[in-house]
């Protein structure tokens, strides 16, 4: 890890002490930091109808909320301050998933993705809280934070975004470059961009109880099998035909108590649940792909990385690469641990690789890469 990435707390102390606790401001977290991607590069992305993207503005009758795919006039407007935020950076960016990457203290599962906004001066989302906690890491420019653990969580009514409709700051600050704030879930934050600015939001996930019920069930119908009918032989002639009698109820209950499950299937789905990819990510298998041999050269000279959106993640008794189970076998492959713990493999690594046909068949699925760059 960075060294300058906690403000010389080491992982262990950050999550003791501060981790879903309170809120650290991390001077100089990245030095030198200032950004991944041109200001153009983002405004594009923002255009992209496979991005997701929203565009805040405060005009004279209130906030404004546009969903992607920006237009370019409105990436110009000079009138009113603005900003525009750009969710999954890491998905498309390789530079942005190695940032991610540099938060590796923390498992991947909750790790949510790269956020970056641009905002012209003054612009800024208004005061609101996050139910994640969030590392914002300041790119270009200057943006002026203010902070509250206020209980009062009302909103302004009626706004097209979340709005705190009272917002009592108790610290402030104004990040430069390379500038981190760590905030903890629920924490009401402002921040308004001093001049133009960009801001690097890592994010985390937390499944609500909800979610993971839902996601469960659904996991859960497709693989039970029940036994049995439903049968009547007694009946008796029915004198109120619209009645479901109690006793059909009763069979029903019984029916239904087949249902059951056990750890082992909670940890199959939650590897499955977790490693899913956001509902609008797509992989490109090569257009022409490389024959073995010369895969197995390319890797062995320049190593290989996962795509940035691929999910491999690992417990303890299966592999789960995009939402599906990988074969037993894969656990015994150090390659595939470390490639899923690093999300790459060194050259060194790939010349002597255990299974390399297992990495040719990612490669052909585009969920790994050879690397271009030189080790
Ligand atoms: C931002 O404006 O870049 C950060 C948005 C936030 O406060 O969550
Ligand atoms: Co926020």
């Amino acid at each position: 890890m960075i060294s300058t990435l906690l403000g010389g707390l080491t992982p262990q102390q950050f999550l003791t002490d501060y981790w879903q606790k309170k809120p650290l401001l991390i001077r100089q977290a990245l030095p030198d930091f200032k950004g991944i991607m041109s200001h153009d590069a983002l405004l594009a992305m923002a255009q992209d109808e496979d991005v997701e993207s929203r565009l805040v503005r405060r005009g004279r009758d209130g906030w404004e909320v546009r969903s992607g795919p920006q237009r370019a006039a409105d990436l110009r407007r000079k009138r009113d301050p603005w900003t525009v935020l750009v969710q999954g950076v890491n998905l498309s960016v390789e530079a942005g998933d190695a940032l991610m990457r540099c938060f590796n203290f923390i498992p991947q599962a909750r790790l949510d993705d790269l956020m970056v906004s641009y905002a012209t001066d003054g612009g800024g989302v208004g005061p609101h809280f996050d139910n994640y906690d969030v590392f914002l890491l300041q790119g270009t420019g200057q943006r002026r934070w203010r902070i509250s653990d206020q209980q009062d969580r009302r909103f302004v009514e009626d706004a097209p975004l979340r709005i705190l409709a009272d917002f009592q700051p108790t610290e402030e600050w104004v990040l430069e470059p390379g500038d981190m704030l760590y905030l903890p879930p629920h924490w009401a934050h402002d921040g308004v961009a001093v001049g133009e600015c960009t801001t690097y939001s890592i994010g985390f996930r937390a499944p609500t109880a909800q979610e993971l019920a839902e996601g469960f069930l659904d996991w859960l119908q497709q693989r039970i099998a029940l036994e049995g009918i439903y049968s009547d032989p007694d009946l008796q002639p029915a004198t109120e035909p619209a009645r479901i009698e109690a006793g059909m109820i009763e069979q029903i209950a019984r029916m239904l108590e087949q249902i059951r499950w056990n750890k082992d299937m909670v940890a199959d789905f939650v590897g499955s649940y977790l490693s899913e990819p956001k509902a609008h990510v797509f992989f490109d298998p090569p257009d022409s792909p490389m024959s073995p041999k010369r895969f197995a050269e390319a890797i062995a000279k320049n190593g290989c990385r996962l795509d940035p959106r691929a999910q491999l993640l690992v417990s303890a008794n299966a592999l789960y690469l995009n939402g599906e189970r990988v074969d037993e076998s894969a656990l015994e492959d150090r390659d595939l641990l470390a490639l899923a713990n690093n999300r790459s493999l060194p050259a060194e690594r790939c010349k002597n690789a255990t299974n390399p046909e297992g990495l040719y068949e990612l490669y052909l699925d585009g969920f790994l890469h050879p690397d271009a760059r030189s080790q």
